[in-house]
């Protein structure tokens, strides 16, 4: 089978080194690729959200199937122009991807279908926003309706910071189009949990339970980033609450949506009160995917065909029971404005290490040589018999791998350890 993976982080790495390991694969492509995924895959300059441009290498390459990892080639209908021309791909229509890009979308099917999630309202202009303000507890939570690569939700502690977030939303548009409509909503207490599922259309398979660790620095402090480190431990989700997930979110949400495909992602947060949708989204989860798919024992081409072929009732999904954590190494002043260009040293020396993989992020391949390209660099991901087992390995090699300005968070796991000890 030839596979055509698309993306450029560390999610898209993990894919295309799960896929390159499978016997049923001949050959991977990837667009656009990074420095990590150019030494698995055949590499093509075509940008991913380039939605015709991906079509027309599939077609070109006689690809069997393409697998999407971010959310903005699906929500642009990169599913339906492969569709319009009979080609393989797994993945959302655009009209579904709104489950991700539009929160408005999402809140009124949790209304609808009695999903759990955060009491809001939907505001269309700026003076609806300024009405709902006014019945508000703080922290409240203001999000903007569409994708805003991370930056569209913002926690206001007081009435004085959520005006200026309407304002900068709404009337100044910063984020553009996303901020056209916003949703404000009850801000949750709890542990967040990413909770993904494989669907086919009709039936689904869960996955391992996860946890990102969005913000920069140690203790959740900073800013919000595209994710600093995870970790997979089956005990992050007793049974019930599982159960609850399950019967109460993902299963009226697939039967409202009918026909969707590919892989929904529930962040939840859980409360007092039970678990909690904080958002979908359409895609696997990045740095998540860096430790679910370490954790999958059944072969990841054989999951990909069944969702093709509406038959993932058929497959029996097994899981490792060993825990993974992945540690991400970043250029020091990320989230902010980084420099590009510096080289990544002990990767060979890290490739040696046992129960250890190196993901790609932010890197490019140039002569043999490895080179930063992007605020999140590497993503160590190691697999355990314990978590403190699965940190340590990763620890141990993002201490060994270096580049200029490499930083990293020293807590990833910390709240894990804790509730262990
Ligand atoms: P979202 O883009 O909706 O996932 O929001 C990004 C992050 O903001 C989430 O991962 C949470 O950490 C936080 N967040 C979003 N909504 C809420 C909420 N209602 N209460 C507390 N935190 C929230
Ligand atoms: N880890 C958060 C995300 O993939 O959206």
């Amino acid at each position: 089978m030839k596979m055509f993976v698309v993306g450029s982080g560390g999610r898209e790495h993990a894919i295309v080194h799960a896929l390159a390991e499978g016997p049923r694969v001949s050959k991977v492509y990837a667009a656009p690729g990074n420095g990590g995924i150019a030494q698995q895959a055949e590499t093509a300059a075509v940008p991913a959200d380039s939605v015709e441009g991906l079509a027309a290498f599939a077609e070109s390459h006689a690809i069997d199937l393409t697998v999407i990892g971010p959310e903005v080639p699906l929500s642009l209908g990169v599913v339906d122009e492969f569709q319009k021309r009979d080609l393989p791909v797994i993945g959302p229509s655009a009209e579904l991807a709104q489950l991700e890009s539009s929160k408005a979308f999402t809140k009124r099917l949790c209304s609808e279908h009695a999903i759990p999630t955060a009491a809001y309202t939907e505001c269309a202009t700026a003076e609806e926003a300024y009405r709902a303000l006014e019945g508000v507890d703080y922290p409240t939570v203001i999000k903007a309706d569409g994708l805003a690569a991370g930056k569209g939700v913002v926690i206001a502690e007081s009435p004085q910071q959520a005006t200026r977030t309407v304002q900068d939303l709404m009337e100044s548009r910063t984020l553009g189009e996303a901020g056209s409509r916003l949703i404000i909503e009850e801000f949750l207490e709890g542990e967040e949990v990413s909770f993904h599922v494989f669907a086919d259309g009709r039936d689904f398979q869960e996955m391992v339970p996860s946890q990102d660790h969005k913000r920069r620095f140690a203790g959740d402090t900073g800013p919000n980033t595209g994710g600093m480190g995870a970790y997979s431990l089956d005990t992050m989700l007793s049974d019930a609450v599982r159960q609850d997930v399950i019967d109460r979110m993902i299963r009226p949400t697939l039967e409202a949506t009918q026909t969707y495909s590919g892989v929904l992602y529930a962040g939840l947060m859980l409360t007092d009160n039970g678990p909690k949708l904080v958002e979908y989204n359409v895609r696997l989860g990045d740095p998540e995917t860096q430790v679910i798919l370490p954790r999958m024992e059944t072969d990841l081409v054989d999951v990909l065909i069944a969702i093709r072929d509406h038959s993932l009732g058929e497959v029996e999904l097994k899981w490792s029971p060993l825990v993974s954590a992945t540690v991400v190494l970043v250029s020091g002043t990320y989230p902010g404005k980084i420099e590009k260009g510096k080289e990544i040293f002990g990767l060979n020396e890290a490739s040696r290490i046992g129960d250890v993989t190196v993901y790609h992020a932010g890197t490019v391949r140039e002569d043999g040589h490895v080179y930063t390209s992007g605020g999140r660099v590497l993503n160590v991901t190691a697999v355990g018999l314990t978590l403190e087992e699965a940190l340590e390995k990763a620890y141990f090699v993002a201490e060994m791998v270096d580049f200029e300005g490499k930083d990293y968070r020293r807590d990833i796991g910390k709240k894990g350890l804790d509730k262990q000890r």
